[in-house]
């Protein structure tokens, strides 16, 4: 290697030293991205043989369950683990009391027990909240007076998810953010004999803007009001911490920040703070700025990707939530 030429600063410690090489990179890199960091949330939709592409989601489409089922072996082929089937209900479906929630035979169940026979290995992670259900489209049932009723949706969490768990749900994923429903699922679930059943916890969950892409694909947006009485205030802190801190005493195997990128100090707070495994959600308004931004030239997407989950990794994340899962897989394989 060739000294410069002109050394004029009297410097012993060179921190560039250990960045002159790609070897040297590689050897001094703290955190790693894989394949087995994600998990991909898929939109499912009634009938068969259709895909409808997500206008605010570019690269995304909701599918019917056998173009999913379909390419279900390429998925694993990749590598992914895990996914999270969400279901587009049609508006007749919907009430106020959700109940479609409950059908062992609607989309969500039919569709967890044909992964399960056919790719058993294909983890399936499964949302326990009844907006997509509720012709309100909250999370939880609306009284007469426009109040989200706690203990009321609770015990409809916990059918809901006795009925994914009996579909064969590797893990039952509560994001309503209703107080104490963790406990009571797990109790639901022990009771009936599901102990090997998971629970992942959205359990820091904030009252986000970002949701807004997610509501469209599933046209599951409040019919009137918002989330904040439920969902945590983005200016807080500490609660997030006793949220986490509650549903870990009531049984969590898993707590989840969401969304991601404007809470990495939430995930680093949370994961320095307990040893239960803390995931978090790359959630679909992140997704947009980056498709958006990248479909106009503005951002290179490929690596603009894989920066925002390496972050979200760094930040203390185990494994990601993430509608580039897929894509990303393949970022990383070539
Ligand atoms: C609903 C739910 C939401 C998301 C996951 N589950 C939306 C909401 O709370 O309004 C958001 C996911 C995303 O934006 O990608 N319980």
């Amino acid at each position: 290697m060739m000294p410069e030429t002109k050394h004029s600063l009297n410097l012993p410690v060179r921190l560039r030293r250990g960045r002159r090489r790609e070897g040297i990179r590689s050897l001094l890199r703290e955190t790693e991205l894989s394949v087995n960091d994600f998990v991909y949330p898929v939109f499912v939709t009634e009938g068969s043989g259709k895909e409808e592409p997500v206008p605010s989601m570019p690269g995304i489409s909701r599918k019917t369950a056998d173009l999913w089922l379909k390419e279900i072996p390429e998925l694993l082929r990749l590598g992914l683990k895990a996914i999270a089937p969400f279901p587009v209900v049609p508006e007749e479906k919907k009430n106020k009391k959700a109940t479609e929630a409950l059908n062992p035979e609607g989309l969500i169940p039919q569709f967890v027990r044909e992964v399960k026979k056919r790719f058993p290995e294909m983890l399936v992670m499964t949302d326990i909240a009844l907006d997509p259900f509720n012709s309100d489209g909250h999370d939880g049932i609306v009284s007469d007076t426009g109040e989200i009723l706690n203990d009321e949706t609770v015990d409809i969490l916990c059918r809901m998810a006795l009925c994914h768990a009996e579909a064969g749900a590797d893990f039952v994923c509560p994001s309503d953010m209703m107080d104490g429903r963790i406990g009571q699922i797990r109790r639901a679930l022990d009771e009936a004999a599901y102990t090997g059943t998971g629970i992942i916890a959205y359990s820091a969950k904030y009252a986000s803007a970002f949701y807004g892409p997610f509501r469209d694909a599933l046209q599951s947006a409040p019919k009137a009001g918002d989330k904040k009485t439920y969902q945590i205030d983005p200016a807080s802190r500490r609660e997030a911490l006793r949220e986490v801190e509650l549903d870990i005493r009531e049984g969590a195997d898993i707590v989840m920040v969401k969304p991601a990128g404007a809470y990495l100090d939430i995930i680093r707070e949370v994961s320095d703070a307990f040893d239960v495994p803390v995931c978090a959600y790359q959630v679909s308004g992140e997704y947009a700025m980056i498709a958006a931004a990248a479909g106009n030239g503005w951002l290179a997407r490929g690596p603009a990707i894989l920066e925002s989950l390496l972050c979200i990794k760094r930040a203390g994340a185990r494994f990601i939530w993430t509608y580039f899962a897929k894509e990303a897989a393949l970022l990383l394989k070539n």
